[in-house]
């Protein structure tokens, strides 16, 4: 049933070629992880808890018709009293590894002093996971940035870039030595263009090119947040998540669709793995968007001299999350369709030169409840992509979004479970490549408040009954762990 399940999601034109050798399973890397993934505002709750204070996604869900059905982070999974059977439950789903982010105002309070009682939560956490011999992988911003400083500025404002340095030591200081994996920002496209751009993520500003000078200054935060922990002697190994897309020209003939998929790449994973990694902004894509302006100037003179040095750190594992592809065309199709349109659709990049007249093609691809194309093999070609960059890699998230029932205690998703298989098999299709990749994090472990589109998105392998805080796992969650303990796929 495996190999019905991935044959049914992979595209003929895109079928590995030994797709016959699936029948014999296939064995995990040695040392490979196999973990999930979750976010502090995602699933914490306890907003007013031991000191914290409002972050920017507190203040956006009380904007009318921002959230679906109006939900909030304030309770949310409640992991924040859950921890210990949170915990004891990842372990006995067999995972080794789980992926987190600490919650910025939690650690300073409206981005200002240290609050030990806020990292108190997270040294019960580590302490719990590594009892129960799982790694610990921390996100230092994933979204929550106080609100405080976005009254200041937020990513707009450079001095952001500076406070985070502060409050990546003072999180450091209280579980740095164990945590073996320190990620700076996890997806700093979304941060900033669905911030500050598309306005569809706090802080819910619709500014253009606003949504590049937040990049830039969220770039700069992760280099010098990474040159001040490396300066601290640290044996822990030090990165960044970036998102991906995997962008094809709809018709690789036409010259329109080439250039439309070279801008998607170029804004959505060039503009952020080439600074970072290669220490230079690609040149087409300054060149593209060399006209944008902000605050009535250039977005570009917010770039200083020095800046491309202190962005381009050494970084010792890269972080995939990859959910999709696309294919794209650069002829008007006349369905008012934007190039990769964020997660509630909105186009991003509709206002950027070069850009109006590009939208994504259907290739009749199966979708999940996001919307989103299952395109397994994108994947593969990904990770075979940026083993380019010469580091070593780890996906820190894939995962699907289906509609789950609760059926005598048992929640048969067929299709979560597929995406599943199908998306590891490509991983270790990578793998075969001679992509070096280490490790798997399923997103997520639970249900839980997925931003724009609050709770009714359960991208969870593991159902949260949000009025009972029940956790049940899913027939996805019964196969992880099965393949965790086996380490057969
Ligand atoms: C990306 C984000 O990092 C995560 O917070 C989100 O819930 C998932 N992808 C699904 O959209």
């Amino acid at each position: 049933s495996t190999q019905r399940a991935t044959q049914h999601l992979t595209p003929s034109s895109t079928q590995p070629r030994n797709l016959r050798d699936r029948a014999r399973p296939r064995e995990l890397p040695d040392g490979f992880w196999l973990g999930s993934a979750t976010a502090s505002y995602q699933i914490e709750g306890a907003v007013d808890a031991d000191g914290r204070t409002p972050s920017i996604w507190d203040r956006f869900c009380r904007v009318p018709g921002a959230i679906a059905h109006g939900d909030t982070g304030d309770v949310a999974c409640d992991h924040y009293r859950r921890v210990p059977t949170d915990v004891a439950l990842m372990h006995e789903l067999g995972l080794d590894s789980y992926r987190f982010s600490v919650a910025w105002p939690r650690v300073r309070p409206d981005g200002g002093a240290v609050n030990q009682a806020g990292l108190d939560f997270y040294r019960r956490l580590v302490d719990e996971l590594l009892d129960h011999g799982i790694h610990p992988w921390v996100t230092l911003y994933h979204w929550d940035l106080p609100q405080a400083l976005e009254d200041a500025g937020g990513w707009l404002n450079r001095d952001t870039a500076h406070r985070f340095v502060d409050y990546a030591l003072a999180t450091y200081d209280a579980i740095g030595d164990r945590v073996p994996v320190w990620t700076t920002l996890n997806e700093p496209w979304c941060s900033a263009f669905l911030g500050y751009t598309s306005g569809e993520h706090a802080p819910g500003r619709q500014e253009g090119a606003a949504g590049l000078v937040a990049a830039h200054h969220l770039m700069l935060a992760h280099g010098q947040a990474t040159e001040a922990l490396r300066a601290t002697g640290t044996s822990s190994q030090l990165g960044v998540t970036l998102n991906f897309t995997v962008a094809d020209p709809a018709d690789p003939d036409s010259a329109a669709d080439v250039d439309a998929a070279r801008r998607i790449d170029g804004l959505h994973n060039r503009l952020f793995l080439e600074p970072l990694l290669r220490g230079a902004y690609p040149s087409d894509v300054l060149a593209d968007t060399e006209a944008l302006t902000f605050g009535g100037r250039g977005w570009q003179e917010v770039i200083r001299e020095g800046d491309l040095v202190a962005i381009h750190q050494e970084v010792d594992v890269l972080g995939v999350n990859y959910y999709q592809g696309e294919a794209v065309t650069g002829t008007p199709t006349g369905d008012g369709g934007g190039p990769h349109p964020g997660p509630g659709g909105r186009p991003v990049f509709s206002a950027f030169p070069g850009c109006e007249s590009i939208s994504t093609v259907d290739r009749g691809l199966p979708t999940t409840d996001m919307g989103w194309t299952v395109q397994p093999e994108g994947l593969t070609r990904l990770l075979v992509r940026l083993q380019q960059y010469g580091l070593p890699l780890h996906v820190t998230e894939n995962g699907a979004a289906y509609d789950d029932d609760v059926v005598e205690g048992r929640v048969h998703d067929r299709e979560r479970t597929a995406y599943l298989e199908a998306h590891l098999g490509a991983v270790l299709d990578a793998v075969d490549a001679g992509a070096d990749v280490r490790g798997f994090f399923y997103w997520s472990l639970l249900d839980n408040f997925e931003w724009a589109h609050g709770y009714r998105r359960r991208f969870g392998m593991v159902h949260v009954d949000y009025a009972t805080q029940v956790r049940t796992p899913k027939d996805s969650a019964l196969r992880y762990a099965e393949i965790a303990r086996s380490r057969k796929l």
